[in-house]
């Protein structure tokens, strides 16, 4: 029997429109190479003061989005719209607490009122990781799941206003697998995984696409405490990785560019795991 598609001959089906995607049309008709994939967006990124926030706010701002920068922290929020600023970009910071949906509200509101509208939100905004190590479960369940949730909850109709937009969810390896005895944390990822899916199906209908990125081990500010405890932990903990190594801010970065963008345009309650392989099964079994 035929199959239906023969990928092999390169044939990709009725829907695959490549133009679509990456001839786009400009005035005068020249080649002006690939489209900045954001052009023209509006993206919040949370907790983007430092981290894997910092890397998806400047990874944005190179697309041409204009970013909002949320964080607690002042300092770390100004470097950030500093970087954008300095290599040419647009960004503007705002210190708001995720946790409280009051400054939530304030968060897209002020955007809103900046920038006129919000095209992408990442919820990448955590706790301490003291709270993450020590199970403080009122912060993890705070920041990382009702951050999650009140951030999203305000913006969506300012999406639908506009006829659509994206929310790309920082979850975790740990939402899927027992990895260390981070309970409180591994439970407000799970929760942040399930509020993906729940929230993608209600708002299909909207032309709101929500999806969420499970990374693994990422080297970011929040390993200093344990590599204080124990300066090899990093190394130690590369070898469960089949790509040999642990990830680095830009690879999250990428994967949430290509969720925010419209190269993901049939992607909405996807589960993206970026790690490494971590999570694909044992590659030292004994067999
Ligand atoms: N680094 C990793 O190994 C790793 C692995 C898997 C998932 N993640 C997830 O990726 C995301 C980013 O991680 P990271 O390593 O960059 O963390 P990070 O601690 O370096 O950055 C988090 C940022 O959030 C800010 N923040 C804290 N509370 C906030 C609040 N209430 N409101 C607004 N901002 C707040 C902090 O000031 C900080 O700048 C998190 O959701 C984390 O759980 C990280």
């Amino acid at each position: 029997m035929k199959a239906k598609y023969d990928f092999s001959k390169g044939e990709r089906g009725k829907f695959y429109n490549p133009k679509a995607v990456f001839n786009i049309p400009n005035p005068d008709g020249k080649d002006v190479g690939p489209k900045m994939r954001l052009n023209n967006k509006i993206a919040i990124v949370t907790g983007a003061g430092r981290g894997i926030g910092k890397a998806v706010a400047l990874r944005f701002a190179e697309e041409g989005a204009k970013v909002v920068v949320d964080d607690v922290n002042d300092i770390n929020g100004a470097s950030t719209v500093a970087a954008i600023t300095d290599a040419g970009g647009e960004a503007l910071f705002i210190n708001a607490d995720v946790s409280d949906a009051n400054e939530a509200e304030r968060l897209i509101s002020s955007t809103v009122d900046a920038y006129g509208s919000v095209d992408i939100l990442v919820n990448n905004a955590i706790c301490s990781t003291a709270d993450v190590l020590n199970n403080n479960w009122e912060s993890n369940l705070a920041v990382a799941l009702r951050g999650t949730s009140h951030c999203s909850e305000v913006v969506v109709p300012v999406m639908q206003q506009v006829g659509g937009g994206s929310i790309v969810n920082i979850a975790s390896v740990n939402g899927l697998i027992g990895l260390q005895g981070i309970h409180a944390y591994s439970a407000a990822k799970g929760g942040v995984i399930a509020l993906t899916r729940s929230m993608a199906v209600a708002h299909g209908k909207d032309n709101i696409r929500i999806n969420c990125i499970c990374p693994g081990t990422i080297q970011t500010e929040v390993w200093e405490p344990m590599i204080e405890r124990n300066p090899q932990i990093l190394d130690e903990i590369t070898p469960w990785y089949p790509l040999g190594r642990i990830g680095q801010p830009i690879d999250i970065a990428n994967a949430a560019l290509f969720l925010a963008s419209d190269e993901a345009s049939f992607a909405t309650g996807a589960v993206f795991v970026i790690d490494g392989g971590l999570t694909a099964g044992n590659h030292q079994f004994p067999i």
